[in-house]
């Protein structure tokens, strides 16, 4: 029997593809992106290996001294696509309300119009490669699977590490499961005979990063690099997420999720939300110091948790990925340790800098060796020297330079973290990067106070991430780039799940916010961070334990003093008070920002945040 073939194409699925619906699919979207080749993955070995060895051949990645840095490669992107976009970035719910105040909109059909012609012919000359991948533990409960179609090679091998990616997925689909379809595109089409004349093909004029909610489908184009492209991390596993969560009664969240074992072996798990940029990877792997000897911290997802709950009115948490696309530079081995030992081979690095014997390099490094490198090819492909730098400025590494590392590289690994049932959330944690106004550590009085806490925390932005610095951007829940939906919806969602636990009169996670980020009057961080962050973490323990009493602020139940494990760090109440105090000028003018920030979010805002609202007020007031 002949394959199947569309103007010459052979669009024959494998045998064990056996999903209708799929094979439908990808023969529409092909006559629509007119590819040269389909490629269907099977996520094996030789399959990442010839990805990697074709990309080497294109010029797009770099093999790294085996010697030094084995199974690893180098990708530069090009300068005008370093970062995800979002400005660019749609939510196309039907209505305009239901995508909400913080998201770009557009009616669906009119987004369809602009992309039809777009996507059309977009993928000539180059191969589609059909990327089917599971966001969770196959066959879990609480995961769902995708299929990415693709025109770029670097997208399919990192899709590899950061995802159950393979035919086990088909499997999972069987002839007629659900999956959602995410179509991607660099939006570089070659002519009949045309070569690229660039390593890393993208559009510099033209990006879009859609999301149609209501019909789970997502749409790419122009982008190759991390979250705009690499579509089961924030376009799935959050926006769309988040909205089958609203609908189905669980939560998608930008959150990690760790344990932490007592010397006695008893085991919590803690979800933890931080904005981008603020040390979630960090968190998540973190060493405890010396004092703290017999206990260990595993890392179960450094950058996002599903939950949902249980019969019993317990939350199980999943991480839906399978691999870390974390920042490199400022990692090291003071910083964190597990993760400079997970990158030992078999990465893909994007944006780093090349060391002259063929391994890689980025800012922070020399905190490790004491010294600079005499000589870099920094990530633009040029010379780079410690002068070079002092005289222009230019950085090694691109701020927003990758890894992609496989989590089983991961020495810190928690040994249920590909557990299809997930594991049960003791804990959430919210954390803002502030350098006044928020304590160190405090616990919410109850539900409530937490989702309150959770809607109003921000971050002072860096340069390096979104423009202005130290401006303070309101990032709810640490969501705001990635919600899928109206914000005070989701919002109202927390405060439903909370109300329906508790009226099954199960026990809910405790809720804490962070701020690892106080300042004193030099400019200087005050406390150390890292693995001190321990000291904070065993706190909450105690408070779940029921043996630290804290004592009541206006924002919520902080430690006092003697609560904290000090021994092995000078760290006197003074400081302690520096980084603890509640300062009532700086709250009257932070509450200020509340209103305007809840006055933007106005539309379907729950009242009871205007009440707890209140009683902030009042309690400052007192
Ligand atoms: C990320 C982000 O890359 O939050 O994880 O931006
Ligand atoms: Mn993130």
């Amino acid at each position: 029997m002949n394959a199947p073939t569309l103007q010459g194409l052979n669009i024959q699925a494998p045998a064990y593809v056996k999903n209708a619906k799929l094979i439908a699919w990808v023969a529409e979207m092909a006559a629509l992106c007119k590819p040269a080749k389909i490629h269907w993955c099977d996520g094996s070995q030789e399959e990442y290996d010839q990805l990697c060895q074709q990309l080497v051949d294109a010029g797009t990645f770099k093999k790294l001294n085996p010697a030094k840095r084995p199974g690893s490669y180098l990708a530069c992107s090009d300068p005008s696509d370093v970062a995800r976009v979002e400005d660019r970035t749609f939510i196309c719910s039907e209505k305009k309300e239901d995508a909400g105040p913080t998201n770009n909109w557009m009616a669906p059909n009119e987004m369809r119009a602009t992309l039809q012609p777009l996507f059309d012919g977009c993928m000539a000359g180059r191969t589609m490669y059909v990327v089917p991948f599971s966001m969770g533990p196959l066959g879990s409960p609480i995961a769902h699977v995708g299929v990415e179609l693709s025109d770029s090679a670097y997208v399919a091998a990192n899709m590899k590490i950061m995802t159950r990616m393979g035919r086990a997925v088909y499997d999972v689909i069987g002839t007629d499961g659900d999956f959602v379809p995410c179509m991607h595109t660099v939006g570089a089409p070659l002519a009949a005979g045309q070569k690229d004349a660039t390593s890393w093909p993208c559009n510099a004029k033209t990006k879009y990063i859609v999301h149609y909610p209501e019909t789970r489908e997502i749409w790419s184009y122009g982008s190759g690099y991390g979250g705009n492209a690499l579509l089961g991390k924030k376009c799935l596993a959050l926006r769309i997420a988040s909205k089958m969560g609203k609908d189905q009664g669980w939560l998608a969240e930008h959150m990690l999720i760790l344990g932490v074992t007592s010397p006695a072996g008893k085991k919590y798990h803690v979800a933890a939300a931080f904005p981008s940029a603020c040390g979630k990877t960090n968190f998540s792997m973190l060493v405890p110091p010396q004092a703290f000897d017999g206990w260990k911290v595993t890392t179960i997802g450094d950058d996002i948790a599903w939950i949902k709950p249980q019969a019993d009115g317990s939350l199980r948490a999943i991480n839906p990925e399978a691999g870390y696309f974390g920042v490199a530079p400022g990692t090291n081995h003071h910083t964190n340790p597990n993760c400079m030992a997970s990158l030992d081979k078999n990465v893909i690095f994007t944006n780093v800098a090349l060391t002259d014997d063929g391994d890689v390099w980025w800012e922070g490094m020399e905190k490790d060796t004491g010294v600079m490198p005499a000589h870099l090819i920094d990530w633009q492909g040029q010379d780079w020297t410690p002068q070079i730098a002092k005289d222009t400025g230019a950085k090694a590494a691109h701020p927003n330079a990758r890894f992609t590392v496989a989590a089983t590289n991961n020495p810190a690994l928690d040994a249920a973290w590909d557990d299809p049932a997930g594991v049960k959330i003791d804990a959430f944690i919210f954390g803002g990067r502030r350098s006044t106004t928020v304590p160190l550590v405090t616990e919410a009085r109850n539900w409530t106070e937490g989702v309150y806490m959770a809607a109003t925390m921000g971050s002072e932005t860096t340069a390096a991430a979104f423009g202005a610095q130290g401006v303070v951007r309101r990032d709810p829940f640490a969501m705001l780039p990635f919600m899928g939906y109206n914000m005070s919806h989701y919002f109202q969602h927390w405060l439903d799940l909370g109300a329906r636990i508790s009226a099954q009169g199960a026990q809910l996670p405790r809720i804490f916010t962070t701020n690892w980020f106080r300042k004193n009057a030099e400019g200087k961080f005050v406390w150390p961070g890292y693995g001190d962050n321990m000291r904070v973490l065993k706190w909450m323990i105690d408070r779940i334990e029921g043996s630290a009493q804290g004592h009541e602020t206006a924002f919520g139940i902080a430690p006092q003093y003697a609560e904290i494990n000090w021994t092995g760090l000078e760290f006197t109440p003074a400081q302690f008070d520096s980084v603890t105090s509640i300062d009532k000028a700086a709250w009257a003018e932070e509450l200020k920002l509340h209103t305007a920030h809840f006055e933007q979010l106005a539309q379907g805002l729950p009242q009871e945040l205007l009440a707890t609202k209140a009683l902030l007020e009042k309690r400052l007031a007192a």
